[in-house]
């Protein structure tokens, strides 16, 4: 990282937090090149080459790849209405366009397809719930020249809004935000309609880096107002409900992204219940979505889980019953 990227890091964020996810991106690069190096404690399928490559073998012999490849552009467009108890009637209508697990520098017709689906949509803010980059380490150009590919298609009042997710470095933010992407690390931004507020609160990564701190996230907003928090993982789904989170959006799982038939993951690689890897859910009284991913990570190919697009649709309602 250059001098002027950890200044500008360092004057924004608190220092426990920076050294943290620094020290972290070392050791993970480390173990990425000797697994001597691998902490059990932080042991995950997602960081090793050899479940890919031994996926890759399965479906070359049964004649799959081609169709399992070819179906990680086959885009699923999902539209949900989300009812919020306390939603100012101002926000009653508010689109929220999901993207997730991007992986955009392994998207295999280097993103045409998904910004043709995008360029037909119509929503007032868009969110990204991390992993921008294929691999968990290394340079990031090819990343951000696609991102920049994209948002040139992504167009809505008020704006992009990003976080990272465990493919992502911390020296990645200042480019993402070069393109316009908000990007929030354990931050939070209001939207305003009519004087009312709602508010965005996105926080770092917490399924590898560990580095999420939803206090301060959470520091500067009214606890009247309804609240939605970007996580890149379905993991701090507790703290998130005592908090009073009204609707928590994340991804990471990519919702199994080679499942049985039904749509049913194999792994997970979440720590969380298996509810909460794929699709709506609801924890007490906050309301989920757990994203499917846009994009393909490990190999670029997808089986009984088509890549995500979802347009989440917010909406007054009564009182929500209170346990799922
Ligand atoms: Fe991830």
């Amino acid at each position: 990282m250059d001098a002027k990227t950890l200044n500008t890091l360092r004057e924004r964020l608190p220092e426990a937090h920076l050294s943290k996810r620094l020290i972290r991106q070392t050791e993970h690069v480390s173990m990425r090149f000797d697994v001597r190096k691998i902490e059990l404690s932080h042991f995950y399928w997602e960081n090793f080459d050899l479940m890919p490559k031994a996926l890759g073998v399965i479906l070359k012999l049964t004649l799959l790849m081609k169709r399992s490849c070819a179906n990680t552009l086959r885009y699923r467009l999902r539209q949900y209405d989300i009812p919020i108890e306390r939603l100012p009637p101002a926000f009653d209508g508010y689109r929220i366009l999901h993207l997730s697990d991007l992986h955009i520098d392994e998207i295999l017709d280097g993103g045409e397809q998904l910004c043709q689906t995008l360029a037909g949509l119509e929503y007032d803010l868009c969110v990204i719930t991390g992993d921008y980059r294929f691999d968990t380490y290394g340079v990031h150009e090819e990343t951000v020249v696609r991102m920049s590919r994209l948002m040139e298609t992504l167009e809505c009042p008020d704006g992009v809004v990003g976080i990272l997710g465990n493919h992502d470095f911390i020296e990645m933010v200042p480019d993402l935000e070069a393109l316009g992407i908000t990007m929030l690390l354990n931050e939070s931004l209001a939207i305003e309609r009519d004087e009312h507020r709602i508010w965005l609160a996105g926080l770092d990564d917490a399924h590898y880096y560990e580095v999420h701190d939803i206090a301060r996230a959470m520091a500067d907003i009214d606890a009247s107002e309804p609240v939605v928090l970007l996580v890149h993982s379905p993991e701090v789904i507790e703290e998130a409900e005592a908090y009073g989170i009204d609707l928590f959006l994340c991804g990471h799982t990519h919702g199994g992204q080679v499942c049985l038939p039904g749509g049913i993951p194999i792994i997970g690689n979440a720590r969380c219940p298996r509810d909460k890897l794929s699709g709506r859910w609801r924890h007490g009284r906050m309301q989920g979505y757990t994203h499917r991913g846009t994009g393909s990570s490990g190999l670029p190919v997808r089986i009984n889980c088509p890549p995500d697009i979802t347009l989440h649709c917010l909406k007054t309602s009564p009182v929500l019953s209170a346990e799922q």
